[in-house]
């Protein structure tokens, strides 16, 4: 797996160091303002290792909410329209909901769980996410709790994949451009890498 890799862009060091940060800030907001509790809803399955991490940095009383979204269809290092694949599996009516996803690219994810979650009647929703990619995040996309914001790079680890693999790494690390070459254009009929992907 070291071998796919070119370069590590943030080491599991400084991703621990900042999960720690963005708890005490994602505590001090709701202790502020609610004590009924709040409900994290995660985006899987890019954010499941983040979440994780994040959660037990927060000592709020919680629930948790999970809803599957796939923008990636096959090997492809740029986002389709985001599909819900499983919805989400918790009430959120008259909740505060903490949205929590792995990375705000181009926004479309963020947005379309936003619409659903207002539609299902969130009390109030802020989101949370470990990157963002500041130069393609549109305007009208913002996330409140931001860990790194990173280069238009496509990165995989600590939850990120590439077709559905490398998520295992603990580093968020940049893949070498010929494992993306070689499962775009090499296909030889592995339909592994024709299925689509999950976040
Ligand atoms: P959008 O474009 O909707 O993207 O903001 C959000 C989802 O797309 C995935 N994504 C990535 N996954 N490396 C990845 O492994 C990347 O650089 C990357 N950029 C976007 C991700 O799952 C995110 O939830």
């Amino acid at each position: 797996m070291d071998a796919d890799i070119i370069r590590i862009l943030i080491p599991r060091e400084e991703i621990a160091r900042r999960v720690r940060e963005l708890g005490e800030q994602i505590a001090c907001t709701y202790e502020r303002e609610n004590d009924a509790g709040i409900t994290v809803v995660t985006i899987l399955s890019g954010a499941l290792i983040f979440v994780a991490d994040l959660m037990r940095q927060l000592p709020l009383k919680m629930k948790v909410g999970l809803i599957m979204v796939s923008s990636y269809a096959g090997p492809r290092t740029s986002p389709g329209e985001p599909k819900v694949i499983h919805g989400l599996n918790t009430d959120v009516a008259g909740r505060h909901v903490l949205l929590v996803d792995d990375i705000l690219d181009t926004g479309g994810t963020l947005r379309m769980v936003r619409r659903r979650l207002e539609e299902a009647g969130a009390r109030s929703i802020r989101t949370c996410v470990l990157l963002r990619k500041p130069a393609k995040a549109p305007p009208d996309v913002q996330a409140d709790f931001i860990g790194f914001d990173i280069e238009d790079a496509f990165v995989v680890g600590y939850g990120l994949d590439f077709d559905d693999q490398y998520r295992n790494l603990p580093d968020i690390a940049v893949l070498r451009e010929e494992i993306y070459a070689r499962r775009r254009g090499g296909g030889g009929g592995n339909d592994r890498f024709a299925s689509p992907n999950d976040q």
